[in-house]
């Protein structure tokens, strides 16, 4: 499997609606960015789909070396 690439060097702030669907790109391949467009056919890798639990502005992680997909945990510093 390929490693993702880093899409970018902070989180993306994302306004999430209580329980929507949602696809995380973890190849980092995506051109919109946190969110999957399709671009990860052929890497082996797959987005992250997630429901949000609720209604809020979340900070989903860019860089790819996030322990906590798909949210920001701090590891892009
Ligand atoms: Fe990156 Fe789908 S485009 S996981």
């Amino acid at each position: 499997m390929e490693l993702p690439k880093r899409a970018g060097n902070g989180p993306v702030a994302v306004a999430l609606e209580a329980g929507k669907n949602y696809a995380w790109c973890a190849c980092g391949l995506s051109q919109s960015q946190p969110l999957c467009d399709g671009k990860h056919r052929g890497t082996g890798m797959s987005p992250d789909v997630f429901t949000a639990e609720n209604t809020e502005t979340k900070y989903l992680c860019a860089c790819k070396a996030t322990g906590n997909q798909p949210f920001c945990d701090g590891s892009h510093k």
